[in-house]
């Protein structure tokens, strides 16, 4: 999401990215809130440019994103060198108040309103022609997770109209595109003037050129029969999903305000797996929220090792300011989250190199995006499961197209193949 964003604001401005900081007339840095970490990064590199308005008055050094929504004009005060903050929804905007800002020369802005009515309005164009793209279909979450800070920062859930969405990707089909990933906070909760998730996947691979669907990120309890069988029966629709359970607990979730119970999960996982043989799942997964006891995490442990995900992206939990989470009186002690997050991060590592290495010697099909960047005789790609190929004795023409590929070598994350 925020790499679609930091694209549209790049195209908002119709900007040529520079490579070195000390070429550019705007620094904008895209801000995420999510933990407390990326929040603290955030304002630290606004204040590594500094030395940089200083040599050049004219430099227009802004902050978009989630942190910006957050501290607003807390920042403007905090940062003297920052000329402006734009939260998430309002990067249409952006355009104008560079420029009023170029003209009135004192003028620092602010604008984190949420009442924005075109939230979708500037789109990220791909004029380098990439394999692949992003479409957002969704902004912000009516979901009320206690943890969370995405309600707070990117507003309650806008979806966009199917027209919209369809014309994106026309768009970014002509430039090249041969696969899209489609975003939003719960993807499979969209639903526009009567028509919904599953149907909006039916118009997508009605798309001429469009040769693969991916979409991310879907909330468990929004996974519906009627997706299950979409997700089957449409040939563009790639074998993965991206499914964040957060934890194994059902005490946990209820107290997360996530909506569906350990066994509710399970059995979605299930329907998906008899639907969709060869489908691959991660997850995200948080560890020591609230009280979470040695019996929660237990839990947690044997769910993946009954699930056994491809990929889990873990945390720590991490207070959020605004949340309800930041009311709840009881923490697990740092060391403890700590620990657990290793012991959990060091099974899936095992858990994700056995599943690879059962696909050594198969047959995949992968869609060429582009050359190795560490080798200069191979090329990268992945499969319909999302996995990563480094692929030898193919060349440049290949980048575009879906190849049959063996894989010859598994590791944690990444195959080296080549073709059939
Ligand atoms: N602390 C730790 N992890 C969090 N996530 C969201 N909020 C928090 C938080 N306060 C994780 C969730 C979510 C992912 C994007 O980030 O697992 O799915």
């Amino acid at each position: 999401m925020n790499e679609y964003d930091s694209d549209r604001i790049i195209n908002s401005l119709s900007a040529n990215p520079v490579k070195d900081p000390s070429d550019a007339d705007i620094i904008i840095v895209n801000t995420c809130a999510i933990r407390e970490k990326a929040d603290h990064k955030a304002v630290s590199a606004v204040g590594k440019y500094k030395k940089l308005k200083i040599k050049n008055p004219d430099l227009i050094i802004g902050m978009a994103g989630c942190v910006a929504q957050l501290y607003g004009k807390k920042l403007i005060k905090q940062i003297p060198h920052l000329d402006f903050v734009i939260g998430p929804r309002e990067i249409p905007k952006l355009r104008d108040l560079v420029f009023d800002i170029k003209e009135s020369s004192s003028h620092r802005k602010i604008n984190t309103s949420m009442d924005v009515e075109e939230v979708f309005k500037v789109s990220p164009y791909h004029k380098s022609g990439k394999v692949n793209g992003f479409v957002s279909i969704q902004q912000g979450c009516n979901k009320k997770c206690a943890y969370c800070i995405v309600p707070t920062v990117r507003g309650s859930e806008i979806n966009r109209p199917l027209k919209e969405i369809l014309e994106e990707s026309r768009l970014l089909i002509d430039q090249g595109a041969k696969e899209l990933t489609y975003i939003g906070q719960t993807v499979n909760s969209w639903k526009y003037e009567g028509e919904r998730f599953y149907n909006l996947l039916d118009y997508l691979q009605e798309l001429d050129g469009l040769e693969r669907i991916r979409f991310t990120t879907s909330f468990p309890r929004d996974i519906t029969s009627k997706m299950v069988d979409s997700m089957k029966n449409n040939t563009k629709v790639c074998r993965q999903l991206h499914l964040p359970v957060q934890s194994g607990s059902n005490r946990i979730l209820k107290q997360m305000k996530r909506a569906y119970s350990v066994e509710w999960y399970r059995d979605s996982i299930s329907k998906l797996r008899d639907a969709i043989p060869d489908l691959s799942l991660s997850t995200d997964i948080i560890i020591g929220f609230s009280d979470e006891s040695t019996k929660d995490f237990e839990e947690t442990m044997q769910l993946i090792e009954d699930i056994k995900f491809d990929t889990i992206y873990s945390f720590k939990y991490s207070i959020r300011p605004g949340t309800p989470g930041e009311l709840m009186d009881s923490h697990v002690n740092e060391d403890v989250a700590l620990d657990r997050l290793h012991k959990l991060q060091s099974r899936q590592r095992e858990i994700s190199l056995e599943n690879n290495l059962k696909q050594v010697n198969k047959s995949y099909k992968v869609l060429v995006e582009s050359e190795s960047k560490n080798n200069p005789n191979e090329f990268f790609g992945r499969t319909s499961q999302n996995k990563a190929v480094y692929i030898k004795n193919i060349n440049k023409e290949s980048i575009g197209k879906i190849l049959d590929i063996t894989k010859k070598e598994a590791f944690q994350n990444s195959f080296i193949g080549e073709p059939t």
